[in-house]
């Protein structure tokens, strides 16, 4: 199979900046009619497949007529020689597109259709992180993220999923005596009535508590909320409770109403597995539940967490390649359990900052994390 792109369109520019120019790039002609006459004169062998995507007017038909099907890659209609999109691909995020057609993975989640349609500007991505077992971090990651994340300059809103513990709430207000603001007040429109700014609470990024003890909200208010919250900060954690595989088939849970559906919009999802083999054979259970119930593979990332006590010897990598993208391992230390204890933010933790660098690079693009630069820094640091 060969897939050439011809013309620079923003859909096209998408996937040419990401894409090796010797698996895309036409190779000859320099503009797009000398192009197509070059291509109208290589005639695709039968049984093989060639596909050019282009957004410039030129004479496709001969192109067509030579084996080649043309896909239009621009909003306007299409012109003679060449197809639309096929709809299953428009409503899929970019990373398909390029999987399916170069085999090749790049972190563009953007909905093809909305990019073709000059839509460009991001609405925000959403980060949810959750695990298979209780315990592992998955409070104190979105609040470290969410740390980072806003440090590197992004608009970034944490939301406690935790409907039940509010356990964001017991970390910044463990009495429960000051006057925060939760997802309760939210009565659609603006997000910002359930919006604590972060300044008030003394850290950079912002955070929207769970309802108040006793008071419930729905699933489905949480959904709401997000697609309301994405359209004023670029990044919103959402720190969910464990899941289990049996949740994907429970409309009830946040597995099948949070990250079914974010996921299917091509949305990250942070799956936390506590280091040891008995625990991350369970997390296996939960990973392999996810592509079955149409979590695609490319938004989940996977990190291990090494809990305090236990020996880097006892710790076996396993190989969740075919679930999602590994993105490193976590190692909890006594220093940093004091420091939350003692209710700090924002400090220097070498067993974890490259990790929280990799979730934040996978699960943002673009802004500039590099883990590497950030391991680099650790050298000489062991656990
Ligand atoms: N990096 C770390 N080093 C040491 N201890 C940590 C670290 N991160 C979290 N902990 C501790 O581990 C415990 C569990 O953390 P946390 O509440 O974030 O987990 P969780 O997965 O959200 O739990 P739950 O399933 O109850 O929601 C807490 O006592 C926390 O202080
Ligand atoms: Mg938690």
């Amino acid at each position: 199979m060969v897939s050439l792109i011809v013309g620079n369109g923003p859909l096209l520019t998408a996937l040419t900046s990401r894409i090796p120019p010797e698996r895309w790039h036409v190779p000859a002609g320099a503009a797009p009619v000398e192009q197509a006459h070059w291509l109208s004169l290589q005639h695709v062998p039968p049984g093989k497949h060639g596909f050019i995507f282009t957004d410039q007017p030129a004479q496709w038909m001969p192109v067509q007529a030579a084996g080649w099907r043309i896909y239009w890659c621009d909003a306007s209609q299409e012109p003679v020689g060449t197809e639309p999109l096929p709809e299953a691909a428009l409503q899929r995020p970019i990373t398909d597109m390029a999987r399916r057609f170069w085999g090749v993975n790049i972190p563009d989640r953007r909905i093809v259709a909305d990019v073709m349609l000059g839509h460009l500007e991001r609405t925000g991505t959403v980060l949810t992180v959750t695990s298979n077992t209780g315990g592992v971090g998955k409070t104190v990651t979105s609040r470290r993220l969410a740390e980072r994340a806003a440090q590197a300059g992004l608009r970034t809103l944490l939301i406690d999923g935790n409907m039940r513990q509010s356990s964001q709430r017991s970390f910044f207000d463990p009495m429960r005596n000051k006057p925060l603001h939760t997802i309760y007040e939210w009565r659609g429109g603006k997000p910002f009535p359930a919006a604590n700014q972060g300044r008030t609470l003394g850290i950079n990024y912002d955070i929207s508590f769970a309802p108040p003890t006793g008071v419930t909200t729905t699933w489905r208010q949480y959904m709401m909320y997000i697609h309301e919250a994405r359209k004023w900060w670029q990044l919103i954690i959402v720190d969910l409770d464990r899941i289990s595989a049996a949740d994907f088939d429970d409309e009830t849970t946040a597995a099948s109403s949070i990250v079914l559906p974010l996921t299917m919009g091509g949305d990250p999802c942070l799956v936390i597995v506590k280091a040891g083999i008995q625990t991350q054979g369970d997390a296996m259970g939960l990973l392999m539940a996810m592509p079955q119930a149409g979590v695609p593979r490319e938004c989940v990332g996977i990190k291990d967490t090494i809990p305090v006590g236990m020996k880097q010897s006892e710790y076996q990598r396993f190989d969740y390649s075919r679930y999602g993208m590994f993105l490193g391992t976590e190692f909890q230390s006594e220093a940093a359990s004091a420091r939350i204890a003692a209710g700090q933010s924002g400090w220097a933790d070498p067993g974890l900052d490259h990790v929280r660098e990799a979730v934040l690079a996978w699960a943002c693009p673009d802004i500039g994390f590099d883990p590497a630069k950030v391991k680099e820094k650790q050298k000489g640091w062991k656990l």
